[in-house]
């Protein structure tokens, strides 16, 4: 060090929702392990209880929280207060860098802010496609120009590598990782077993469970209320399931899964889960249906079958590794394929599956934290 101080560089971390602050927790970890780091955490509040909840397993809290979150929010609205708000943080105290995650309106937001003041960019998760600027609605929009406006791209797989490629991103900018989901899930998986926490674990104590979980915006409306008779159905043909259904705190979502599931014995809708909690029913469950972008990811690295809620998916490797199956919303091949799995679970197959996880090894944020350092 010939007597001088070794630059730290100062990283700021921007988080909105539940899936970018589980996803980049590990990442916050392990940039804080690192002395040649300082990082300031920024939620921008898109989220806020979801927030706090995801973070608090990790034992995170945000320095600067925008807290910009409405009841039943523009996606306008959220784009610009994010944009004002992060920018007006870059601006009192610029960063070296930032870093943003995956594909919310708040990774846009705030990339483009960061891209103003031409502040580099690091996106963790780059890369990911549906092909189909629709679905997911507007995450396929959000990845796409985070993507463009990165200098770094953390990209979780190869196929998301080949697909910046092919957008003409530089072979230089790219580095493969893993997702750092991965890590977050093993950080679960070696804390301390012993089951769930929650009162819902007590309901299903001894019986077999499908879980469930909606919430892209494409699926509101008609798509969600299919979704619901389909879960009504396999119920209907497997006597002997419940269903376990953490609601998501839309009202969009919350008022539809009420008014189709509510007040049946055989199924528990409860408030968002603990993340430890929630990884617990994702691997004690017979069967997960979903829409969520993550779950296909955890459901893959624990093997778990899994029925995936939309038509398509930028996470083409969770099909191709066998636990998830593109169903779309049509209730009908819902049903059909709940019950081939549920007659036909083969639990050595699921083992197996397991330890092919095309997400990665569960050290995708010490690599991103290597790069940086450089
Ligand atoms: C957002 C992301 C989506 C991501 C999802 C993860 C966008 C446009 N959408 O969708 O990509 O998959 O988060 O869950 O970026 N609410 C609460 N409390 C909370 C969170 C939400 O009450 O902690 C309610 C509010 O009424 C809010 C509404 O949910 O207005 C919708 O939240 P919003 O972030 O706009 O959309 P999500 O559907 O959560
Ligand atoms: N999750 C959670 N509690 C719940 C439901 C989901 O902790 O009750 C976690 C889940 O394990 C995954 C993430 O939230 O890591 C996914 O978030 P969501 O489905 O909201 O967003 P998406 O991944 O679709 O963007």
């Amino acid at each position: 060090m010939n007597g001088q101080a070794r630059k730290i560089k100062k990283i700021d971390v921007v988080i909105g929702t539940r899936p970018e602050a589980i996803k980049m927790a590990p990442v916050i970890l392990e940039l804080r392990g690192r002395e040649t780091f300082s990082v300031r955490v920024i939620a921008t509040g898109q989220h806020t209880d979801m927030l706090s909840q995801a973070l608090g397993y990790f034992s995170l809290s945000a320095d600067v929280n925008l807290g910009i979150m409405k009841n039943r929010q523009s996606l306008d609205y959220i784009t610009s207060s994010v944009l004002v708000g992060v920018g007006e943080l870059f601006d009192s105290d610029p960063p070296d860098a930032a870093l943003v995650h995956g594909d919310t309106t708040t990774t846009f937001a705030s990339a483009l802010a960061a891209f103003y003041r031409r502040i580099p960019i690091g996106h963790v998760e780059a890369g990911l496609r549906s092909f189909d600027m629709s679905r997911p609605f507007p995450e396929e929009m959000n990845r796409l120009f985070a993507d463009r406006l990165a200098a770094w791209h953390f990209a979780p797989t190869g196929q998301s590598r080949e697909n910046l490629l092919r957008e003409g991103a530089r072979d230089e900018s790219i580095f493969v990782t893993g997702n750092t989901v991965v890590d977050a899930l093993n950080a679960v998986l070696a804390g301390p077993a012993g089951g769930a926490s929650g009162a819902f674990a007590q309901r299903l104590a001894g019986h077999r469970f499908i879980l469930l979980t909606a919430h892209r915006r494409e699926s509101w409306g008609e798509p969600l209320v299919r979704i619901c008779r389909a879960l009504l159905g396999i119920l209907d043909l497997h006597p002997d399931l419940m269903a376990l259904v953490p609601m998501h705190k839309n009202p969009e979502v919350r008022d539809v899964m009420r008014n189709f599931l509510g007040g049946r014995s055989r199924i528990i809708l409860c408030d968002p889960l603990d993340y430890p909690d929630f990884v617990w029913a994702m691997d004690n469950c017979e069967l997960i249906m979903s829409d969520s972008g993550g779950v296909q990811e955890e459901a893959t690295s624990l093997g778990k079958p899994a029925l995936i809620l939309r038509d398509v998916t930028e996470r083409p490797e969770a099909v191709e590794q066998g636990s998830c199956v593109l169903v779309g919303t049509d209730g009908e091949r819902a049903a059909k394929e709940a019950d081939a799995i549920l007659r036909g679970y083969n639990r050595e197959e699921l083992m197996e599956r397991r330890l092919k996880n095309p997400f990665g090894d569960g050290f995708a944020s010490s690599r991103i934290a290597d790069v940086l350092s450089r």
